[in-house]
């Protein structure tokens, strides 16, 4: 019998309606478009309004959309995992929600926090579920609504992340397409540069933890910055040495979105021209776990069957990592 790899067979996404430009931001803080636009990239984010709607509100209509688009009984799909850092709740997972909203009925799920890497681990995670010939159907879920835990007070913070996400389909490929490899890292020294200080069992919310505003995401921006061009350019460099992928074999680099900056210098570190790197950090900033999926989603008219495609990603924690995939159809 054939090797089983995982192959992404559908992938969808969503952005909320709202959009906040970088002068709105302008009325909120003390910036202005050229440094946003010079120092990131980004012009502008979305936003998900509305009370009580957390990550699931973009996560499920992402995953509607998904099933709709490949034609799958939501009964069918054996497994969800949702990766996020702005969990509807503490628990249970986001994925129950998901699960439950969209009649994927049968599907276990759990969520996964590895920050801005969360969907990059999700994603090897599901296809090692399905390299075991027991799965089927997984849905790989990466979606954040940043707008909760981001401090509108905090200039160096606020203006690069946004909300959104999407969702793709992993199914069992006997064709050598889909996950070839992946190198995953994590290195907890990080902690102290991206993090939320209260809301979990070490500081549980108290009007102390409200007043110091330590519900929010705190960034040493510039620490992270110098760790993520080193992380994201040394894995995305030895995924292509390891498979003997020059830069001309890649068709596609899939980045984290997370600063314009941090994208060029992985790009360029591998050689890849700017027509081979997915971007629309302009439209949507940084939504964590959302930024691949919505570049998939954006892209996928762009990307053929057997196309190479390398995704690569940095966030909290530090995590960090890179995924080899063959891409395993072509535009519909
Ligand atoms: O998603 C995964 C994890 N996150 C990341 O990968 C983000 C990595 N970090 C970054 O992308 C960048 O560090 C930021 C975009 C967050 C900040 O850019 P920077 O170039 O590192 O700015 P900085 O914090 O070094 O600040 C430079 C200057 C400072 O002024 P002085 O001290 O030089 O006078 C800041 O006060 O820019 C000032 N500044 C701003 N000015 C206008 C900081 N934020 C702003 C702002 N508007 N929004």
């Amino acid at each position: 019998m054939s090797k089983i790899t995982a192959a992404i067979t559908g992938v969808s996404g969503y952005a909320p309606e709202y959009v906040m430009t970088n002068h709105e931001l302008e009325t909120m803080v003390d910036t202005n478009d050229e440094w946003i636009v010079s120092r990131t990239g980004i012009k502008e984010r979305r936003i998900l309004k509305g009370e009580d709607q957390g990550t699931s509100a973009i996560a499920i209509p992402a995953v509607l959309d998904l099933l709709k688009k490949t034609n799958t009984d939501p009964a069918e799909v054996d497994m969800l995992i949702c990766a996020t850092t702005t969990p509807d709740l503490v628990f249970p997972a986001t994925a129950n929600i998901i699960t439950a909203e969209t009649g994927c009925v049968n599907a276990f799920g759990y969520d996964l926090q590895a920050a801005c890497s969360g969907f990059l681990f999700a994603l090897a995670t599901g296809a090692q579920f399905i390299e075991t010939g027991k799965y089927k159907k997984i849905i790989i879920v990466g979606a954040d609504k940043m707008s909760a835990i981001v401090d509108y007070t905090d200039r160096a913070t606020c203006i690069i992340f946004g909300d959104g996400g999407g969702a793709v389909m992993l199914e069992p490929n006997t064709e050598g397409l889909g996950v070839q490899d992946s190198i995953l890292k994590s290195d907890g020294s990080g902690v102290p540069f991206l993090h939320q200080k209260a809301g979990g069992s070490r500081r549980p919310a108290t009007q102390e933890t409200l007043d110091r505003r330590e519900h929010f995401a705190f960034q040493e921006g510039q620490q992270v910055f110098k760790f993520a061009v080193k992380g994201m350019a040394d894995v995305s460099a030895e995924i292509m040495e390891r498979n003997n992928l020059t830069a001309d074999d890649i068709a596609w680099l899939v980045p984290h979105q997370a600063n314009k900056r941090i994208i060029d210098a992985t790009a360029n570190r591998m050689g890849v021209g700017p027509e081979k790197v997915m971007i629309n950090i302009q439209k949507y900033g940084n939504t964590t776990s959302g930024t691949i999926p919505l570049c998939l989603w954006e892209f996928e008219n762009q990307l053929k069957k057997g196309d190479n495609v390398v995704l690569a990603a940095f966030g909290g924690g530090f995590t960090w990592g890179s995924i080899y995939l063959k891409w395993a159809y072509d535009p519909k």
